[in-house]
């Protein structure tokens, strides 16, 4: 659907170049919510603004549906461009225009007759939930509505993609999620393929099939949300997962351990899965739970269990070696001092 080839953008500036994007490869299937996420300045609105030539690549390829949009003349551009909406954190709202005015602006720059545009706005409306609020100004309207304008104005020509740049940093915690709960709808509803961009690992744990990690213009892993979530390789995106699964043991609580601290992962739905009662009773050791969760990523479990086992250096060493050939992820976090 979305095929990304070493796509490189430079800003060239008098006082020198900036690199915004560097040998950028992916690739999005239709149907998929695929999400970019990285701090801010890794240039991931620079490499949306490329999926839509809003930005002109400095070099690669951006295949939509197998049309290289880099090689169409300018009127297939346009058309192609129509079969992408795009929505933005500040909504761009025009504020001396009505609910009507801001969607059915889309339909006129699209040449749709005048006569087609109140039954599709008000469609549109419905949609994101917004059809009493058709005569409103954007001042009359939360932020949570003003994106919910945006998202209709951005679905008024049947677009097949939808590029989203941080649409739910601006909110508070409960109406991103009903944000979010929209743009999944739209997904599985419309089928349309969602590309977005976040600085919030959250937002790719809530609703992302896959995602790719960005840091200085590069993606630097890329992935299933599983995957990135439960075997995250790269430091950054260790770092990212962190702020979603809080899995540090306190300070002062593992300094009064004297046994091994280990951490078990359970991954892909074992987390209801015997295997530490197993370990107890075939290994002579003492287990004490320190810290567990078990995290969902779009429905599939993810435990996380932090254990102290005490016995001597030969048992522990075993009871390791018995976790690691029944889990494959046991990770010594603290030696203990063992008989
Ligand atoms: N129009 C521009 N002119 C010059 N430099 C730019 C421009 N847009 C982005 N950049 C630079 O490209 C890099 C990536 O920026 P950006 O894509 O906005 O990152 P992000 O969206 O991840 O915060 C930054 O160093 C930024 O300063
Ligand atoms: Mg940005």
């Amino acid at each position: 659907m979305i095929k990304v080839e070493q796509l490189n953008k430079v800003f060239h500036l008098k006082t020198g170049d900036v690199i915004g994007v560097e040998d950028v490869s992916f690739e999005v299937d239709a149907g998929e919510i695929f999400g970019i996420v990285g701090y801010s300045g890794a240039g991931k609105s620079t490499l949306l603004r490329c999926l839509n030539l809003l930005e002109r690549p400095s070099s690669g390829s951006i295949y939509i549906n197998d049309t290289d949009l880099l090689e169409l003349p300018q009127k297939e551009l346009r058309e192609a461009r129509q079969s992408i909406g795009m929505i933005f954190q500040g909504f761009y709202l025009v504020s001396s225009k009505t609910v009507y005015e801001n969607v059915s602006f889309a339909l006129k720059a699209a040449g749709v007759p005048k006569q087609e545009w109140k039954e599709r706005v008000t469609e549109l409306l419905r949609l994101v939930g917004l059809e009493d609020k058709v005569d409103q100004f954007p001042a009359q309207l939360s932020g949570g509505q003003k994106q919910r304008v945006s998202i209709a104005r951005a679905l008024a020509n049947n677009p097949s993609v939808l590029l989203c740049d941080e649409a739910t940093s601006a909110l508070d915690p409960n109406t991103t999620q009903s944000i979010l709960n929209l743009l999944q709808k739209i997904n599985r509803e419309l089928g349309i393929t969602i590309v977005l961009i976040t600085h919030e690992m959250e937002v790719v744990k809530k609703i992302c099939d896959r995602c790719a990690v960005m840091e200085d213009g590069r993606i630097v892993e890329q992935a299933s949300t599983y995957k990135i979530f439960s075997q995250p390789k790269n430091e950054l995106t260790q770092k990212f997962i962190a702020t979603v699964l809080d899995i540090n043991l306190p300070d002062k609580l593992r300094k009064e351990c004297t046994g091994t601290v280990v951490q078990l992962k359970f991954i892909d739905g074992l987390a209801s899965d015997s295997v530490v009662s197993d370990m107890l009773q075939n290994n002579q050791v003492t287990g004490n739970i320190l810290h567990g969760k078990v995290d969902y990523i779009k429905d599939v479990p993810l435990g996380v269990f932090i254990m102290e086992l005490k016995g001597t250096q030969k048992e522990v060493d075993q009871a390791i070696d018995y976790l690691y050939k029944r889990l494959k992820h046991v990770e010594v976090i603290q030696h203990g001092t063992h008989r």
